[in-house]
């Protein structure tokens, strides 16, 4: 009796010594850090994050390798070592890309085309990762928009991985970190240009772009909300963009970072007292950050059915996601079981309220 009692307890205790000190699951809290945005590197509060991209890195248009402009280049080479003196275990990418249109798109698409400019691209990309002391690469191509894009884009990440593979062996070091950030809806580009199960198997993880769904430049005559978790009205939102790239892309869950939009975007209405969601406008604004909107100091509406924000004075309207949407879209990502999340961009945030919020909603 006492024997099989002693036996509980022993079994009880290592049970739990064995959660409190599983180490804890992988996951990202991530931001990007842009170097136009106007935030100094030393200025970034690191704790708050898991992981940092450092944005962005070049494409050469004819040699096709990764390049870090003149300007960028002392800010680059310090990043690590200015956001690891806050928190020592933050991770650092490089990320090559971003928003540049048509022509960096094409210049994306020619890259890839060619065994010898894949090689330039990646060997140039590991180069600069290791001489500028970052931990991984994030391949931000908008967006591969062909079938031939689709089996080039894995061409590359094929062998890119075996390349940070093969430097992690030659020097010792351990692996750079692979991702990319990609459409997260058809809304934003079609995603069938994406082959799911080969980006799961060759990257770490993957950073959707699940934002600019319903923009003031796109919907000019009525107030959105640009990037909703849920649609009742419509078929595009953040939760089909996740469940497309898990249904129908195949890729699981827990590959997927969840992208936080640190803006919104503004409209004029067409009557100051009629200022709700898909009120009548007479103009879209363009994107406004968020610490823009809140400098307004109008009273900010939360619309938990389509889960974001709005407010307004006058005839400016903004729809964004403000702190109780940032938390409701964090919960859902856990919920769901996904890596974890992003945010674009940390220089838009608002002395750090919403990077604050997505952490303490994501949890240890
Ligand atoms: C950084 O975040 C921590 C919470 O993790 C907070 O205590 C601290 O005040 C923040 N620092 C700044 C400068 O916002
Ligand atoms: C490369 O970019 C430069 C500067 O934008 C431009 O002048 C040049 O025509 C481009 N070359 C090619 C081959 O696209
Ligand atoms: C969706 O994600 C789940 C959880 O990660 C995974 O088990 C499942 O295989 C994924 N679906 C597809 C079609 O890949
Ligand atoms: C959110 O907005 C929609 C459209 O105006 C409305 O039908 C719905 O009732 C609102 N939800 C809440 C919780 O207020």
């Amino acid at each position: 009796m006492a024997n099989s009692k002693t036996l509980w307890f022993l079994i009880a205790t290592l049970l739990l010594l064995q959660l409190h000190f599983s180490p804890t699951k992988a996951a990202i809290k991530g931001g990007y850090w842009y170097s136009d945005s106007g935030l100094a590197v030393a200025d970034i509060n690191a704790t708050l994050f898991t992981h940092l991209f450092c944005a962005f890195a070049d494409l050469d248009n004819t040699t096709y390798k990764v390049t870090i402009s003149s300007s960028n280049a002392a800010k680059f080479s310090t990043f690590t070592q200015t956001v690891q003196a806050k928190n020592p275990s933050v991770k650092t990418l490089l990320s090559i890309g971003g928003g540049g249109g048509p022509t960096l798109a094409a210049r994306f698409s020619k890259m890839a085309s060619q065994a010898a400019t894949r090689k330039a691209f990646i060997d140039s990309s590991v180069q600069l990762a290791r001489a500028n002391n970052l931990l991984g690469l994030d391949l931000d191509w908008e967006y591969p928009s062909s079938d031939a894009d689709k089996s080039n884009f894995v061409a590359l990440l094929k062998e890119w991985k075996a390349a940070i593979t093969q430097d992690s062996t030659s020097s010792g070091k351990p692996r750079l970190l692979l991702s990319a950030a990609v459409a997260g809806s058809d809304q934003i580009s079609p995603l069938q240009y994406y082959s799911g199960p080969d980006m799961a198997n060759y990257l770490d993880f993957i950073n959707l772009m699940t934002y600019d769904l319903f923009t003031s430049d796109g919907y000019p005559t009525s107030t959105q909300p640009p990037a909703p978790l849920y649609n009742p009205r419509g078929m595009f939102s953040v939760d089909q963009g996740v469940l497309t790239w898990n249904r129908t892309l195949g890729v699981p869950l827990g590959k997927l970072a969840l992208g936080l939009p640190f803006y919104g975007y503004k409209w004029r209405l067409a009557n100051s007292n009629s200022n709700g969601l898909f009120s009548a406008a007479t103009a879209g604004l363009g994107a406004v950050g968020y610490s823009q909107i809140k400098a307004v100091g109008a009273t900010a509406v939360y619309n938990s059915t389509f889960v974001t924000n709005y407010c307004s004075r006058g005839t400016d309207w903004y729809g964004y996601d403000d702190v109780q949407t940032v938390t409701a879209k964090v919960a859902y990502a856990k919920r769901q079981g996904l890596f974890g999340y992003f945010a674009w961009q940390l220089g838009t945030d608002n002395n750090w309220a919403l990077s604050l919020a997505a952490s303490q909603a994501w949890g240890a």
